[in-house]
């Protein structure tokens, strides 16, 4: 294993800057027909302007790129402009991949040199508090070279082998301890030269960026989630988001 996922002794991580990559360039095919997912609407602002806000409430984040469907770059770039984010938060735009994991990619290959910790959150997971951000970036100034923010599950969970027809009913093959299994969030907190090179040598389908970085043989360490930080994924998912933020509009009188 190589050193170079600790800081540096020139560099402190407590004093290390931080950056956010939020890839939101998919179509949001599950949610059904319509704009692209980051695009859709929760209580008349769109989700990709929740995320970023839920980023920029940090005051350790100093930038956030956001990953712009491929053909909607300047529709987010106008919509960036339209919303008021802190003084503290400059906002850059790119157009993303065919996976997920390019976009993060290119998001990545976007970032200017001097952010040494990288966050990197789905648009699609737009209410999740500020507390949970600044829990991850404080563990990666803590020197972990990975962070994800995580939940015990509800449901039992199986291992089956998939029908080869849709429909037919599958076999299950192992049932994993529950206590021992967490559901993983975003956003997801790394070492920013780890991240990249797990991005430049890991080859495979993944389905989070903290999966690459254990493939490089590090270890990932896991903070506390919050059920607020769920995945918007299926229409019901939006019912719950607009829920969400409606009890936060009582609760704070706003
Ligand atoms: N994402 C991305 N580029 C892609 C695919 C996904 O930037 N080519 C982003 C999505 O915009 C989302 C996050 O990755 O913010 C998590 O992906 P997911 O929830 O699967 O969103 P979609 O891929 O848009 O949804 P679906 O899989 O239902 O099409
Ligand atoms: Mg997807």
């Amino acid at each position: 294993m190589s050193d170079d996922s600790r800081p540096s002794p020139t560099t402190p991580r407590a004093e290390a800057r931080t950056a956010v990559v939020i890839p939101a360039a998919g179509r949001g095919v599950r949610l059904g027909p319509g704009a692209p997912k980051a695009l859709r609407a929760l209580n008349g602002t769109p989700m990709l302007i929740h995320a970023v806000r839920a980023m920029a409430a940090s005051r350790a984040v100093s930038l956030v790129v956001v990953v712009a469907p491929p053909d909607g770059a300047a529709e987010v770039k106008s919509l960036l402009d339209a919303h008021a984010l802190p003084e503290r938060t400059d906002f850059l735009i790119v157009p993303g991949g065919a996976e997920r994991q390019d976009s993060v990619k290119l998001g990545l290959d976007a970032l200017p040199p001097d952010y040494d910790i990288v966050l990197v959150h789905d648009a699609a997971r737009p209410l999740v508090p500020v507390d949970t951000v600044d829990a991850v970036i404080e563990a990666v100034r803590d020197g972990a070279p990975a962070v994800v923010p995580a939940l015990p599950l509800a449901d039992t969970v199986k291992e089956v082998e998939p029908a080869s027809a849709a429909g037919d009913p599958e076999p299950v093959v192992a049932t994993p301890e529950r206590a021992r299994l967490r559901a993983v969030q975003t956003p997801q907190g790394f070492d920013r030269a780890t991240l990249v090179r797990a991005h430049e040598t890991v080859t495979g389908h993944v389905t989070d960026d903290a999966g690459m970085v254990e493939q490089l043989g590090l270890t990932v360490v896991v903070v506390p989630g919050h059920e607020e930080a769920f995945k918007v994924t299926r229409p019901l998912d939006l019912v719950l988001a607009e829920a969400v933020l409606a009890r936060r509009r009582l609760n704070d009188g706003f």
